[in-house]
């Protein structure tokens, strides 16, 4: 196994994304590193927010990599393994999930895991990853002013063990880096596709345009999303440049 290589657990951290990154510049930490924490003072969040999590409750995890087989331009299909590894592991125990573009994990209208992944880039060459994962399990109030965060405790009315959970889904997002790593990038792009959150159905975007109705096609291999619009024409967006209407 290459993720979860080594395991290092911490039952408080500022963020396990901030804590990985010490450790890469400090020691020879090995590829596939996992760290794991109980709880965040200040998890970070996309777009500069805080990650909430309840002390003990979910699974906080950043994992070392060192993708320099991946070149740069395709740094996006990192962040699609890791989706789908996360999307494998909760398929064990709910029918479906799905990925709210570029990397929320969604099931139905709600998110259940958010990932942060962070590259160091260096004369062209993916240096290293983290890639931080938040993953609501037992979790069953969240406080913040985050829009609708679920948790599989809320979906099943099941506690679940959060060891067995981290085994498993370290497990699965070995596989998912495995693939990646073997080149397998159009296997990994059509899985991506395939569980994307409002695929090939008309809904309502707003870009810098206004609101309109389109449908999800497809992603560029740089991980730009397309939305063709109702006369036909494609439009394509980096993160930030599109938001959903839920
Ligand atoms: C998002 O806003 O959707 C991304 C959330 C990522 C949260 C995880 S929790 C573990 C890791 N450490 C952090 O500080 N953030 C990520």
């Amino acid at each position: 196994m290459i993720i979860g290589s080594k395991i290092f657990f911490i039952k408080n951290l500022s963020s396990t994304n901030t804590y990985a990154t010490l450790l890469l510049k400090n020691s020879d930490v090995p590829e596939g590193s996992v760290v794991y924490t109980n709880f965040q003072t200040s998890g970070k969040g996309q777009k500069g927010n805080r990650w909430e999590s309840e002390d003990g409750k979910n699974l906080l995890i950043s994992i070392i990599l060192f993708p320099s087989m991946i070149n740069p331009s395709d740094q996006f299909y990192i962040s699609m393994a890791i989706s789908l590894g996360i999307c494998d592991f909760l398929k064990r125990y709910i029918p479906v999930c799905a990925i709210k573009w570029p990397n929320d994990i969604y099931v139905g209208n709600d998110k259940i895991a958010g990932i942060l992944i962070e590259n160091s880039i260096m004369g062209g060459l993916i240096e290293n990853s983290v890639a931080g994962i938040g993953l609501n399990i037992n979790q069953d109030k969240f406080l913040s002013d985050a829009p609708n965060p679920v948790s599989l405790r809320m979906i099943t009315g099941k506690d679940f063990d959060l060891k067995t959970c981290l085994k498993q889904l370290i497990s699965d997002l070995d596989k998912r880096y495995k693939q990646l790593i073997a080149g397998e990038l159009i296997h990994i792009k059509e899985d991506y596709v395939t569980l994307l959150f409002r695929l090939n159905r008309w809904y309502s975007f707003r870009d810098s345009n206004g609101i309109y109705t389109g449908r999800i096609i497809s992603v560029t291999d740089f991980g730009r999303l397309q939305i063709e619009q109702e006369n036909g024409k494609t439009n394509e967006y980096t993160f930030k440049e599109v938001d959903f209407i839920l």
